[in-house]
């Protein structure tokens, strides 16, 4: 790759010369010197919007990555992408994931620019941009906005969204009032950045700087700290430092740095959505994340963090403890310590630098972990042929062998409609069931953490075993089975369940089983009639030509990467 400043892609009029002398008289427009007209062009990819919360300190963060370019010698250029606001959008973010990921990978691959800064933070905006980055397979750094600082209620410590879900539960089982929980509405999440604890949006940062394609030490630091400017600025000098000696994203995100991210989403106590959007990162480098290679490397790697969904501080306690790179240094037996990273660097060269301190109560050595085996595993069995996912860091350990009565919500409507009604025939012990909640039938939205009944939550159920082909929020927590695969709406046999079907979950055995006979499984299944599908716009693509949960719910054409 040869750099080419704004010379670069030019638009096609038939004649190069003339092209040129167009782009260059527009680019004079914007006021740029001879000087300017002369460099190498960084593109920032800014992911800003009035409907994302998360990536509130946008407009600082270009500033610093503009900074970090303009200082070795390059022309920053900021462009908007989609923004993808988790809480904003309807009916899920999920099913914008893969826009995000085209309009990202369109508009580098269109627009002149040697390198590229991607800068996001909420949810699916981080996949997305590294799938785009991936497919569009120009040098590339990702910077995370970071996640948000702490509130503090009646002197307890609050963050988005683990607490948010904990004082709804409360709420609903009638313990706190409607004036308290109005107040607590207003102490959530009180920064700017992302949620406050482990969930998607950490977890996805954790992974990008394993992965090798942000900075190191860059995933962690507190949106609202000084460290964040300085990240920003770093990873502009970084991005033109990759413009003088490329290395390209799929240099950087091989088989072997995926399986180290796998090891750090384990050892992390991660999202379960990581699971889908690592699948369609590795994707977009012709990589198969399979589920028996995610068992393989759960059972052999420690849960070291305590953080909350699964343990007990936030994001900023584990910035202050020593973040990712702590955690890659206690993994370091299990690692490929040959991979490069995006300065150009091997991991084990990395992790020869020794850390000035790390908090043993946030970040655990690896001979003494807060578990043997990772939070996350995938089950088989003859409800999910394809896999589900399950996080048994998150789940009740006696549910963890079960069979209950299914208690079955045919929509995600039909849930809405019954799961408070007084009369629901359900008990602590049965198992919830929702089908059409998967990739085609809704785009996957995060409604895999059922409500406890609210009957059973004012009696003091506090867990049960809930499964769906949905997602589950990486906040969230409970004995819940997602991602069962295929969904129903594709006739998988999660659509062959009825009221009443005894269910089997066993952790022991990673399965998840319906104990009814395989012929009495195919005669209901013959009988499933598949929901209506859109026959417009965005929403039929998606419906389309969105692939299954093992396969990271990318676009079936987009897979692989660029021609
Ligand atoms: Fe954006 Fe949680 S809502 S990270």
């Amino acid at each position: 790759m040869t750099k080419k400043g704004i010379a670069g892609g030019l638009t096609n009029y038939g004649d190069q010369d003339f092209s040129l002398y167009l782009r260059r008289s527009f680019a004079r427009s914007m006021g740029l010197s001879d000087r300017l007209m002369a460099a190498p062009v960084v593109g920032i990819a800014a992911a800003q919007s009035g409907f994302n919360n998360c990536h509130r300190a946008m407009p600082e963060l270009v500033e610093a990555v503009s900074r970090g370019v303009l200082a070795a010698g390059g022309l920053p250029r900021v462009f908007p992408t989609i923004s993808l606001g988790e809480v904003f959008l309807s009916p899920t973010s999920m099913m914008f994931r893969n826009l995000m990921a085209m309009d990202t990978e369109e508009m580098i691959r269109a627009q002149p620019m040697d390198a590229v800064v991607l800068i996001g933070g909420c949810d699916k905006t981080v996949p997305a941009q590294l799938m785009g980055a991936l497919s569009a397979n120009i040098p590339a750094v990702q910077l995370v906005t970071g996640p948000m600082s702490t509130g503090s209620h009646k002197g307890e410590r609050l963050g988005a969204c683990t607490d948010c879900r904990r004082f709804w539960g409360q709420y609903r089982a009638g313990e706190i009032e409607s004036d308290e929980i109005e107040v607590i509405e207003g102490r959530l999440a009180v920064t700017s950045g992302t949620c406050a604890v482990m969930g998607t949006a950490s977890t996805m940062a954790c992974i990008a700087e394993t992965l090798g394609i942000a900075l190191p030490g860059s995933a962690a630091i507190p949106s609202v700290h000084s460290a964040r400017l300085l990240a920003a600025e770093a990873s502009g000098r970084a991005a033109m430092a990759l413009v003088e000696k490329p290395i390209l994203p799929r240099q950087v995100i091989t088989e072997k740095s995926v399986a180290n991210a796998l090891r750090v989403l384990m050892a992390v106590g991660g999202s379960t959505n990581a699971v889908i959007h690592l699948a369609a990162i590795a994707g977009r480098a012709g990589i198969k994340l399979s589920y028996d290679w995610l068992n393989e490397i759960s059972d052999t790697t420690p849960v070291l963090v305590d953080l909350k969904p699964v343990g007990e501080g936030y994001m900023e306690d584990f910035f202050a403890a020593g973040g990712v790179g702590a955690v890659l240094r206690e993994l370091k037996p299990l690692l490929h310590l040959d991979v490069t990273d995006i300065e150009g660097r091997s991991l084990g060269e990395r992790l020869e630098e020794n850390l000035d301190w790390v908090d043993r109560k946030v970040i655990r050595e690896f001979a003494n972990p807060i578990s043997q085996t990772g939070g996350l595993i995938a089950l088989k069995g003859n409800l999910a042929p394809l896999g589900a996912i399950f996080k048994r860091a998150a789940a009740t350990q006696k549910l963890f062998e079960h069979k209950g009565r299914a208690v079955v919500f045919e929509t995600l409507e039909d849930l809405a409609n019954r799961i408070d009604d007084p009369a629901l025939d359900v008990t602590a012990d049965d198992i919830l069931v929702l089908k059409n909640a998967g990739p085609k039938a809704a785009g996957m939205p995060e409604a895999g953490y059922l409500p406890i009944p609210r009957k059973l939550a004012r009696a003091g159920v506090k867990d049960m075993v809930r499964i769906s082909d949905a997602r589950m929020s990486g906040t969230a927590f409970g004995t819940v089975v997602l991602h069962i695969a295929p969904e129903a709406a594709v006739g998988g046999p999660l659509a062959a369940v009825r009221n009443g079907d005894p269910i089997r979950l066993s952790v022991a055995d990673k399965r998840i089983d319906l104990l009814v006979s395989e012929d009495e499984i195919k005669r209901r299944l013959a009988e499933h009639v598949p929901p209506p599908v859109p026959s417009r716009g965005y929403a039929a693509l998606y419906q389309r030509c969105v692939t299954q949960a093992p396969d990271g719910c990318d676009f079936d054409f987009l897979a692989g990467g660029a021609e």
